[in-house]
C-alpha cells in the first residue's frame, strides 16, 4: 500500500520524502508509516527541551549522485540488493553492471527492479556498443563502486585486465573507485590477494572492509565479510562529499567500542558495545576536515576510512592512548569503558578445583577517561561524552556533564528492549548546560553526521 502511495507522489514530494527518510536512516515506506502515525510521545519529561533542529538536507547524502555499481560473483552479492536500496534512499542514482559470476548469485531482474535502471552485463553488445557503451558507462558516473569485489576481480583490477564489461569499465574510468572486498578468510589472507589489494591502494583505489565475522556460506569465521551496506553507503557519501570543511586544520580524538579487562590470560570482563557509533562519528568528523585519531577497543567492524586508528584492549591502555593524543582540539569519548577491572589479574589460567567453591571475583575501579580529559591541563576546547543508561537517563546525563567537565553529553537508553547496544540504530538526547535536545530515532551513521555537524558548529562558536 505504502509503495503504491509513494509511486503516485509528485517528484518534488518524493524527493523531500527521500531526503527525510535518508536523514532518519529509514526506508521511504517506513518514513511514511511514521509520519502517518504521528510522532511518538517522549517517554521521559525533561526540564528544558529544545526542539530538534530541522535538517533540510542531510550532510553526507548522495542526492543526485550517479553511482555505477559493479556486482561481482561472490556469495555476498545478495547484500548488494540491500546496498542498492540504501544508496537510493540517500538519493543516489544507481546504474548496475554485473559480471557473469554475479548473475549466478542474484538475478539481473532483481537488481534492475531495485535500481530502477537496466542492468548491463555484456561487453560485446550490439545494442550498447554502437556508441562505445563501456566508455559511456565509465564516464557517466560520479563514483564507480564494486560490491562485492571478488578475489578474481581484485586481481584483474590490479593487473589491468579487461576481458568483460565490468573490468573494461574500470580501465576506462577516471572517476573515484571504491571497492568492498568479500571472500573466504583464507582467500583474503592469501599473499596474492594481499599483494593485489596493496597495488590497488597504491593506485588510489578506496577500500572498505572486509570485516570480521561468520561467512555466509560455510560456517567459517574470520576477516572476509563484506562491509555492511550502510557502511558502504556512508563511505560512498564521504567520497563524494563536496561540503565545506569547517574542521580543516583541527584535531580530534575519539574513543569507541568496549574495553576488555583481563581476569587471567584467557578470560576477560567485557560489554556489548559494537563500536558502530564511535567509528561512525570518527569518520564523520574526518569528513568535516578534522584530523582524527580513533582509539578503538576490541571490535569486529572495519577501521573507518580517513582516520588514524589505534587498537587497545583495556581501559588503562585506552586512557594512555588518549593522553598521548593531547593536546587536541576536540575529544569525543564514545567508548563503553569498563568501570571496573579484576583486581590482581592472574598470570596463569585459573583452574577449576574439584569440590571447591568458585573463586571470588574482586573488582577495582578503572580510571575515568572522560573525567580525566574533562579536567586535564591540556583539556580540548570541546569535550563530548556519552552516557549509556538504563534508568534516569537525563538526570544521570546532567550529573555526568557536571562531574566529568564535559561540554556535551550524548545520552542513550541502552535497556535491552531498545536494541541500541550493538544495533544499527540510535535515539539520543543531547544534554548541555543550555538544556536537552531530543533527536529522532536514526541509524547510527545519521546520528554521527548530525553530531559531527553540531560539534563543528559548537567548536566554531567556542573559538569565535
Ligand atoms: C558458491 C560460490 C561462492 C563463492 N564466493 C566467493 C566469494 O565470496 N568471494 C570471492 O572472491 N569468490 C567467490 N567465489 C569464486 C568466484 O565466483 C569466482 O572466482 C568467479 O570467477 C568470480 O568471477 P567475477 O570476479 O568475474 O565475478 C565463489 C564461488 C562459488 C561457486
Amino acid at each position: 500500500m505504502a509503495s503504491i502511495t509513494i509511486r503516485n507522489l509528485d517528484d518534488t514530494t518524493k524527493q523531500m520524502l527521500r531526503e527525510r527518510a535518508a536523514q532518519h536512516g529509514r526506508s521511504m515506506e517506513e518514513e511514511v508509516r511514521i509520519l502517518l502515525r504521528g510522532s511518538a510521545a517522549s517517554p521521559e519529561p525533561a526540564a528544558t527541551v529544545l526542539p530538534a533542529p530541522v535538517i533540510d538536507s542531510i550532510p553526507g547524502t548522495l542526492s543526485g549522485k550517479r553511482i555505477l555499481l559493479i556486482i561481482t560473483g561472490g556469495i555476498a552479492a545478495y547484500k548488494s540488493l540491500d546496498l542498492i536500496r540504501r544508496l537510493r534512499e540517500r538519493g543516489a542514482l544507481v546504474r548496475p553492471v554485473m559480471t557473469r559470476g554475479a548473475c549466478a548469485f542474484v538475478t539481473p531482474l532483481a537488481v534492475g527492479a531495485l535500481a530502477a535502471d537496466r542492468v548491463y552485463t555484456e561487453l560485446f553488445s550490439r545494442e550498447d556498443e554502437h556508441d562505445v557503451g563501456h566508455i559511456r558507462l565509465a564516464r557517466e558516473a560520479d563514483l564507480v563502486l564494486v560490491a562485492p569485489a571478488t578475489a578474481d576481480f581484485i586481481g584483474k583490477m590490479a593487473l589491468g585486465l579487461a576481458d568483460d564489461l565490468a573490468s573494461t569499465i574500470i580501465l576506462a574510468s577516471d572517476r573515484p573507485l571504491l571497492i568492498a572486498p568479500a571472500m573466504n578468510p583464507v582467500m583474503w589472507a592469501a599473499p596474492a590477494v594481499q599483494r593485489n589489494v596493496q597495488h590497488l591502494r597504491e593506485d588510489g583505489v578506496h577500500i572498505i572492509g572486509p570485516t570480521h565475522g561468520e561467512m555466509a556460506e560455510s560456517g567459517e569465521a574470520g576477516a572476509g565479510r563484506m562491509a555492511e551496506p550502510l557502511a558502504i553507503a556512508a563511505a560512498a557519501a564521504r567520497l563524494l562529499d563536496d561540503r565545506p570543511k569547517p574542521l580543516a586544520g583541527r584535531s580530534a580524538v575519539v574513543t569507541s567500542g568496549p574495553t576488555h579487562e583481563p581476569i587471567d590470560p584467557v578470560r576477560y570482563i567485557a560489554n556489548r558495545s559494537s563500536g558502530k557509533q564511535g567509528h561512525a562519528i570518527a569518520a564523520e568528523l574526518a569528513a568535516l576536515g578534522a584530523q582524527v585519531t580513533l582509539i578503538s577497543g576490541p571490535v569486529t567492524i572495519a577501521d573507518p576510512q580517513g582516520v588514524t586508528t589505534i587498537h587497545v584492549e583495556s581501559a588503562r591502555d585506552m586512557l594512555s592512548a588518549v593522553e598521548n593524543c593531547l593536546p587536541s582540539d576536540i575529544a569525543v569519548m564514545v567508548a563503553a569503558v569498563a568501570d571496573w577491572r579484576a583486581s590482581g589479574e592472574s598470570g596463569e589460567k585459573i583452574k577449576k578445583q574439584p569440590d571447591q567453591p568458585p573463586p571470588a571475583l574482586q573488582l577495582t575501579e578503572n580510571p575515568d577517561i572522560l573525567r580525566t580529559v574533562g579536567h586535564h591541563e591540556q583539556r580540548p576546547a570541546l569535550v563530548v561524552g556519552f552516557a549509556a543508561e538504563t534508568q534516569n537517563l537525563i538526570d544521570n546525563a546532567r550529573s555526568k556533564l557536571e562531574r566529568k567537565g564535559a561540554d556535551l553529553i550524548v545520552a542513550n537508553d541502552v535497556s535491552p528492549s531498545t536494541g541500541i547496544m550493538g544495533g544499527d540504530r540510535n535515539q539520543v538526547r543531547v544534554v548541555s548546560k543550555n538544556g536537552v535536545e531530543n533527536w529522532p530515532d536514526m541509524d547510527k551513521q545519521a546520528v554521527a553526521a548530525k553530531l559531527a555537524q553540531e560539534i563543528a558548529d559548537r567548536f566554531q562558536t567556542a573559538m569565535a
